[in-house]
């Protein structure tokens, strides 16, 4: 079975992993960067990219041991091209590209969201297409169709920030540590009284999504309430973003015929999100996906799986392939 070797390095994960031509993940590496970023409160780019200099030999290194297999074993060199911090995705193309030159063998860049929603084929998951897919992470919130052929069509996004920037917002607000979103989530199982908040624009009549005026909205409340528990803020905001992920998701289910749901991204590690989705499953009568917990955030397998379908297309990649910081350009690559 042929393999492809994936690198990850849009942000602050170094991430390899060897995966082969049916989505099976032989290894999975990642080196988080966290504590360097930590003190700053986000991802200083510069950081990151240095960071990820230091260690992207070694963390391929490791996935090619783990796998129990060599550089020449190897039939595609992968690796995210963005969206992304420019420096940091050029380490890992760089990386790709050097493997690819030395080992001749072939380049394939991947579009990060769109390895997002890869995860969701990884070790034997098949769900069933076409699928509405909701990815979920720290820069993206949108809603996509995947076709039986897996081409894709986004059908909603936000407007404003990202869900999971919302959760690393509203955790700075509690004085949380960076990234907020798993503070926030140990924090809400303790709230018995959640604070009721806002479900902004979850009757727009569009498959958008807004989250800046939630953000906001626990920010005034806990200037205005100094003595609230963090708990309650955390179980408010974290119900307030359940409820709009699952109504847009049934709402979007009534305009689009498909066969399942996926779910994608960081956020969805949330197990009180994948809960609350599992429950609408049962609900709605309607298979909800999603990826195993060490696939939801940045991750290299996701990458390598988004790669074997670029290949098979013969999407290939070349030397001179730039990295993009935002979406996808449109021509192809
Ligand atoms: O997919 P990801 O690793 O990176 C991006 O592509 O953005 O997502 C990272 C985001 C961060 O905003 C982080 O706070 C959020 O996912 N996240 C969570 C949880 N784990 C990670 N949000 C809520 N609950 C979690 N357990
Ligand atoms: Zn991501």
């Amino acid at each position: 079975m042929a393999l492809v070797l994936a690198i990850e390095t849009s942000c602050d994960e170094t991430a390899a992993a060897v995966v082969d031509f049916d989505y099976n993940v032989l290894s999975n590496v990642v080196a988080s960067q966290v504590e360097y970023h930590q003190k700053f409160g986000g991802v200083v780019p510069e950081i990151a990219s240095r960071k990820h200099l230091e260690n992207i030999n070694f963390v391929v290194e490791e996935a090619l041991e783990k796998a129990g297999i060599g550089f020449s074993d190897i039939d595609v060199f992968a690796a995210t091209r963005g969206p992304g911090l420019i420096g940091a995705l050029l380490i890992g193309m760089a990386t790709a590209k050097a493997y690819s030159f030395v080992y001749k063998k072939p380049l394939v860049f991947v579009d990060h969201i769109e390895a997002h929603i890869w995860s969701n084929f990884l070790n034997g998951a098949k769900p069933e297409l076409p699928a509405l897919t909701l990815v979920i992470s720290g820069g993206h919130t949108s809603f996509y169709l995947v076709e039986k052929d897996k081409s894709l069509k986004m059908i909603g996004e936000t407007i404003d920030d990202a869900v999971g920037e919302a959760f690393d917002k509203v955790a700075k607000i509690l004085d949380l540590p960076y990234p907020g979103g798993p503070h926030i989530e140990r924090l809400a199982q303790k709230s018995t009284t959640p604070v009721e908040f806002v479900r902004p624009y979850i009757d727009s009549g569009d498959l958008n999504f807004s989250f800046s005026g939630l953000k906001t909205a626990v920010l005034y409340y806990v200037r205005k309430n100094p003595d609230v528990k963090k708990e309650d803020v955390a179980a408010g905001f974290q119900n307030a973003v359940i409820d709009v992920l699952v109504k847009k998701t049934m709402q979007a289910l009534e305009k689009f015929e498909v066969k399942s749901v996926m779910v994608a991204g960081g956020v969805i590690a949330n197990r009180a999100i994948r809960k609350a989705f599992e429950k609408f499953s049962k609900e709605f009568g309607v298979n909800v996906n999603f990826p195993q917990i060490e696939y939801c955030t940045d991750n290299a397998a996701m990458v390598g799986a988004r790669a074997v379908d670029s290949f098979n297309a013969g999407q290939i990649g070349y030397f001179d392939t730039p990295a993009y910081s935002t979406s996808r350009p449109s021509r192809a690559i």
